[in-house]
């Protein structure tokens, strides 16, 4: 018998905490900064509805009907056809997101630790003894790049973190992946709850929200839109399959629509909440959120520093980085594991043990290339840099096209309204108007962020 999540609630936890991840903390605010803020995120709410929501009702329904893995889905939903590929083709993409996830993942493990030990603040200190007009921020910027750049460091830290993953797959569906969520989803919410409610208490909090919530849309171009949607895409897990995954764990009578409502509301819920800790907090040191990536490792560190009870504030906030990375790599794994399992028919133990190895070797590649192997470049990027392009402009975009075309045109509707009515026991008032959105509406916006992403409209637009 395949394993199910055993409750309702536990379905919920186990697909919130794959959306809310590095997304939601680490991206979605660093996104909006360089974004312009509240216009930004109009547009990024515009998205979760009108994309998100619908693909992410696609996936699970894929995944609830068929009850297999990615590929084994596509082929037991539509047998004999290609359909199959668009599965395989996302396992793929899952083994190259987890290559760069997890770099990033095992940064915020050393961040955890430097928070611990006090490093920031020790680091301030020793550097300004011998440079006394050094700014913090400066040194801070150098610690972070000596430390992305060395080569055993951070490699042995995501090395860490995949081995966590894998130690909690093997507790399978209800015992790994439904208990950790169950557990680690709460006290993510609890410490994100707390550093907002600290944030606010900041003198000159009420810049940092204005900053997010008064739109300013003369800021607004084609680019902010599609950067938008593909924050929505990223931070919902949509595109490539993993919820088609946490969708086969769904027992029958788990209401799709329902559900997803309430992942894509969390989700952005604590997107949110990530925006109202960090901005109020960057303004009322006088610090500019526009740093880019580099926000929650360089510009977040220089505020604790300045910060009363900086040390207390930033050993919560990382530990909070930390657990939201976990929870949605357990889900990108699961996608591998399934696959090696069912289709490929290994045991899920061995399932496990390879997918690791297989993510653990594009892991430390894509480390590699931030610092010794930089001078290797495929199209004018580092091999971590690539990974994240490929997968956000091309092969997630291709993926959710394909989910969506699938579902709108190729599924019979009696299976789509069946599922999305768990057999006429509820209401199917947006069956048709889902029908349309996946067969016409989201395809045509995604064709647009996918020429957008790889170059083919030009950035005046
Ligand atoms: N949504 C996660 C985040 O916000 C990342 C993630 C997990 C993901 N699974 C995914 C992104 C599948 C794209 C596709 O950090």
């Amino acid at each position: 018998m395949r394993s199910t999540f055993s409750t309702r609630m536990g379905a919920i936890a186990a697909a919130a905490g794959s959306a809310i991840g590095l997304g939601n903390i680490w991206r979605f605010p660093y996104m909006t900064g360089e974004n312009g803020g509240a216009a930004f995120l109009l547009i990024y709410l515009g998205a979760v509805l009108v994309l998100g929501i619908p693909l992410m009702i696609a996936e699970l329904l894929i995944g609830r009907t068929a009850h297999a893995d990615v590929a084994g889905s596509f082929r037991k939903l539509l047998p004999d056809t290609k359909w199959y590929w668009v599965g395989a083709v996302s396992v793929f993409v899952a083994v190259v997101i987890l290559g760069f996830y997890s770099v990033i993942s095992g940064w915020t493990l050393e961040y955890t630790w430097r928070a611990l030990t006090n490093d920031f603040q020790a680091s301030v200190a020793s550097a300004q003894l011998v440079t006394p007009e050094a700014q913090a921020s400066q040194i801070l910027t150098m610690d972070f790049n000596a430390f992305a750049q060395s080569q055993l460091p951070p490699v042995l830290w995501a090395s860490l973190f995949i081995a966590i993953n894998a130690f909690i797959l093997l507790g399978g569906v209800q015992k790994g992946i439904e208990r950790a969520s169950n557990i680690l989803m709460p006290i993510l919410l609890l410490l994100l709850v707390a550093l907002c409610v600290n944030s606010l208490t900041l003198p000159g909090a009420s810049e940092g929200l204005k900053f997010l919530f008064e739109p300013d849309f003369s800021k607004v171009t084609g680019q902010t839109v599609l950067a938008a949607c593909g924050q929505a895409f990223f931070s919902m897990s949509v595109g490539m399959g993993c919820l088609i995954i946490y969708g086969s764990y769904m027992g029958d009578s788990t209401k799709l629509g329902k559900t997803a409502l309430s992942v894509a509301a969390l989700d952005t819920f604590i997107a949110l909440l990530a925006g109202i800790t960090i901005f109020p907090a960057c303004y009322s040191y006088g610090i500019t959120p526009n740093a880019g990536p580099s926000l929650i490792f360089i510009t977040l560190p220089s505020v604790f520093v300045a910060m009363p009870g900086g040390y207390f504030w930033a050993l919560l906030f990382f530990v909070l980085v930390t657990l939201a990375a976990l929870t949605s790599t357990m889900s990108l794994l699961e996608a591998e594991v399934t696959f090696f399992n069912e289709t490929v028919g290994l045991s899920r133990r061995r399932a496990i043990l390879l997918s690791s190895l297989i993510t653990w070797v594009f892991c430390i590649v894509s480390s590699l290339s931030l610092g010794i192997w930089d001078g290797y470049r495929i199209a004018g990027l580092n091999f971590f840099d690539f990974c994240d392009f490929v997968t956000s402009s091309v092969f997630m975009p291709l993926g959710a096209a394909a989910i969506s075309l699938f579902v709108g045109w190729k599924l019979d509707r009696q299976i789509v309204r069946d599922a999305i009515t768990n057999c006429n026991e509820d209401s199917g008032w947006y069956v048709l108007p889902l029908i349309w959105a996946l067969r016409i509406f989201c395809p045509a916006i995604i064709f647009l962020i996918f020429l957008k992403g790889i170059g083919l409209i030009p950035d005046a637009i």
